[in-house]
């Protein structure tokens, strides 16, 4: 056994020395948060002896997910359900040096998430474990570091599986940090503003900051609280003498009044900052920011949800965490660029769909403004999958629900947090155990045996009282938010329901239930937590479109459709679920429901419902997974945002003669007029909460046309033209400069065109890439949830017509060109750059 009491003593004396210090360490950092995600070595396992015994086996930077990587196989554990992709043991190692300076300071590792059952040894000790896959946590590395070179090593098991209901990935898949500061510091997550006050004159900004002393003796301290604005400007302070322990964090109560707030709302996000300064005999020991908004808001019984005093609707999406072709390996461009794609369609709610998302995604929807709903659990006890979570819940269920509370409860773009999805706790016995989770799904949701539900007579359950519990832990570490869940049991008796601990009541799915609600539980606020489950694959269109799809058909035979394709017209859905504008329109009408988050924004790798291998990614999403809107993007971005919008569909490439059914979604018009090769097919117009219009026309091959008008005016046209034979390639980079930090991205859309510029829908030609100067491949895809090639190759077939190459930077500055070529067509090359 090594010792480690006297480091930590010679810790401990040389901060003395420091705090005796002259200007030169006036002016030393006081706090440093260094990125921990460059040079790994990594070994999968079998290897992974190799890499223990020193070896480099395989070098690479983080964020990583090694299962991104693999190949598709009905074969690997993780079942098509987690993405059929392979899971295993996977060892990290990696080395740092630390300065004979930092003898003076603690030494802190941060893991944002490891998915899962994460180890982690500094220097051979262990120090610490994490099975929960989507938690962040910290390691205090101070007793066994030293000066010089320090090895990490971080064991990762993802090899029991199925352990979740979708893609987990596996590995170090978001960012690691170290950290130092000084022995008198702030606290991991150790502040907690709220904003009691708002007005519009002033806000009252309340700060506890949490201090933790590690030196031998009682010290006195100052703690100054300053507001920055969004331009980093200061604009108030409160300083308070403090007094603190060498044994137990202090908490510290500031208040600090801000005059003409600036409030955060979704049209403009503004975000404060609080920086939190210790000083100690004059000297900056400490510094800490913490980004923070202003704004009030309310969950009301009758009219829903009101942001700053004005009532909005929340029209959310669901979203997992995986990046589509990059996997879960976290990535703010990619982030960035799903939001961006959601809120140019109007979506205003993001529910951070089962679990703790990486704290970036929470930065940028503080940032680009979201309603948010933050989730701890997609089980409690009761297990979903063979290997899940359910497996360490009694042990470690309060210390991962605290740890997700301090980390983000200073988000502005959180509004609620739910303590579970669709836990099988709503259920005295809920049979989940024997059955795959589909059929579970089906007979918890449509076949429910009254005898599985609470007992009015019979007290408080034990499913009751664990709910009470986790919305306790919630509230006591954040009394200023909601506590919800998802729940697929509408009935009061639903466990969780007569914990009576809820804020807000949250249905998943059961519109038919909605007008129960007011009657059934009296007085409170209610929002659907979870809606639609509708399934489309981009590009593929069944007929007649009016003719409705509800799949899988039977709860108890595996369901088969030789297509292995839902279509794009909003007629195919879950058994539970219902279509895109079904479940709108309860929404869209109901003004005490706050509004939905659908299931889902994006696809996601997993869950291929109704299908199975070899489907292996959801059809669930509003985008595909390359993030490729489907057609029903544009109904919501009609509905849910004020620009013009005309969109008509499908394409124009069918059999002479076929009927085709002609849909167009439109907003700010009276009519819209269609015209095939210039023959009108008649004006139509949407009724009252309808939300498409459709015309029924023979296919000719040539032109369609639509044409929305208001007041008689032309507002928007449309045309498609019959596409003829694939001749050459269209490269279309969402950004054609990127930053030379090796991280950032650009999407580049492939799209097949014929001679004279159409898409040709039908399309799927290999496409090759090759990349000269500052980037690499980092992914491929086109959508399909079928595709089995991998997402890591350097080409890729189109689908319908599409595909995608997403490029990041080497870290180099220079020139980028990338040649996309394919066999039979002309090729294409286009240039981009990265730059400092
Ligand atoms: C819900 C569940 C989601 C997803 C969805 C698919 O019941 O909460 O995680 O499985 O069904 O329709």
């Amino acid at each position: 056994m090594k010792t480690t009491s006297g480091i930590v003593l010679a810790a401990i004396a040389s901060f003395f020395l420091l705090s005796s210090c002259n200007s030169k360490e006036k002016e030393a950092l006081p706090r440093e948060r260094t990125s921990l995600n460059k040079d790994w070595n990594f070994a999968l396992n079998a290897d992974s002896a190799r890499l223990l015994n020193g070896e480099v086996v395989r070098k690479l930077n983080l964020p990583h997910d090694w299962a991104i990587e693999g190949t598709f196989s009905e074969k690997n554990p993780s079942g098509c359900g987690g993405g059929a992709l392979p899971g295993g043991i996977g060892w990290y190692s990696k080395e740092f040096t630390l300065e004979d300076a930092d003898s003076a300071k603690k030494i802190f590792i941060d893991f944002e998430g490891v998915y899962m059952n994460s180890k982690v040894f500094i220097n051979d000790f262990m120090v610490g474990e994490r099975p929960y896959g989507y938690i962040s946590f910290r390691y205090d590395l101070t007793p066994y570091v030293h000066p010089g070179k320090n090895i990490l090593k971080v064991r990762v098991d993802n090899s029991e599986q199925p352990n979740s209901r979708w893609y987990s990935g596996c590995g170090i898949y978001r960012n690691v940090w170290l950290v130092k500061t000084n022995p008198i510091y702030v606290d991991l997550w150790g502040t907690y503003v709220t904003t009691p006050v708002v007005n519009e004159k002033q806000a009252t900004v309340k700060v506890v900051t949490t201090l933790k002393n590690e030196t031998s003796e009682e010290v006195n301290a100052e703690l100054t609280s300053l507001v920055l604005d969004a331009k980093q400007k200061e604009i108030a302070k409160s300083v308070s003498a403090v007094k603190i322990s060498k044994r137990d964090p202090q908490e510290v109560t500031q208040e600090i009044q801000v005059e003409a707030p600036v409030l955060w709302t979704l049209e403009n996000p503004t975000m404060y900052t609080l920086r939190t300064q210790v000083r100690k005999d004059g000297i900056l020991i400490d510094q800490y920011d913490t980004p923070m908004g202003i704004r009030t808001f309310q969950f009301d019984a009758q009219k829903g949800f009101f942001l700053n005093g004005k009532q909005v609707k929340i029209k959310g999406v669901c979203m997992h965490h995986d990046l589509g072709c990059l996997g879960s390996a976290f990535n703010v461009r990619a982030a960035e660029r799903q939001l961006q794609i959601l809120k140019e369609m109007g979506v205003n709610g993001f529910r951070c769909s089962h679990n703790p998302p990486a704290p970036e995604m929470l930065d940028l929807l503080d940032r680009m403004g979201f309603i948010v709903m933050d989730e701890a659990f997609d089980m409690w006890r009761k297990r979903k999958t063979t290997y899940d979570y359910s497996r360490y819940f009694n042990q470690w269920h309060e210390r991962d629900l605290t740890d997700l509370v301090l980390r983000d409860r200073n988000h502005p773009s959180i509004f609620m947090w739910s303590i579970g999805n669709e836990v099988l706790e709503q259920w005295t016995d809920a049979k989940a155990d024997t059955l795959d989770i589909q059929a579970a799904n089906l007979l918890l949701n449509l076949k429910r045996d009254p005898n599985a539900l609470a007992q009015e007579d019979s007290g408080m359950s034990v499913n009751s009282l664990l709910t009470k519990k986790l919305a306790g832990v919630v509230r006591g570490l954040d009394p200023t938010r909601p506590v919800t869940a998802g729940n697929n049991e509408s009935n009061k008796n639903n466990h969780l329901f007569r914990a009576k601990a809820l804020d807000i009541i949250g249905f998943n799915y059961h519109e038919y239930a909605f007008k129960d609600v007011p009657s059934d539980f009296p007085g409170m606020p209610f929002i659907e937590t979870e809606s639609t489950s509708a399934l489309m694959t981009r590009g593929y269109y069944r007929m007649p479109s009016d003719s409705l799809f509800a799949w899988p058909v039977a709860w108890d035979k595996p369901f088969y459709d030789s297509t292995f394709s839902c279509s794009s017209y909003d007629n195919c859905r879950a058994q539970w679920g219902s279509t895109h504008e079904q479940a709108w329109r309860v929404v869209k009408n109901l003004d005490f429901v706050s509004g939905m988050y659908i299931w889902t924004g994006f696809d996601y790798i997993g869950e291929p419902t109704p299908f199975w291998w070899p489907a292996r990614s959801s059809y669930f999403g509003i985008v595909d997974l390359a993030g490729f809107p489907k057609d029903v993007y544009y109904m919501y971005q009609s509905e849910w945002t004020d620009k013009d919008v005309l969109h008509l569909f499908p394409h124009w490439n069918w059999k002479p003669g076929e009927i085709v059914d002609l849909w167009a979604y439109y907003n700010n018009a009276d009519e819209v007029e269609l015209f095939v090769n210039g023959k009108s097919q008649g004006v139509k117009t949407k009724g009252k909460d309808e939300f498409h219009v459709m015309w029924r026309v023979p296919f000719e091959a040539g032109t369609i046309k639509v044409i929305s008008r208001k007041n008689g005016k032309e507002v928007l046209t449309r045309e498609i033209k019959t596409a003829g034979e694939p001749a050459q390639i269209r490269l279309t980079p969402d950004r054609s400069e990127i930053a030379a930090d090796g991280t950032d991205l650009s999407f580049v859309t492939v799209e097949i065109l014929d001679k004279d510029g159409n898409l040709c829908p039908w399309a799927e030609n290999l496409v090759n890439f090759e990349v000269e100067g500052s980037a690499f491949v980092a992914g491929v895809d086109n959508g399909s949830p079928i595709s089995l090639e991998s997402f890591k190759a350097s080409n890729r077939k189109a689908f319908y017509g599409k595909c995608l190459v997403v490029l990041q930077n080497n870290g180099t500055e220079g020139k980028i060109q990338l040649r996309a070529t394919s066999e039979g067509l002309q090729n294409q090359t286009i240039k981009l750059k990265a730059e400092e």
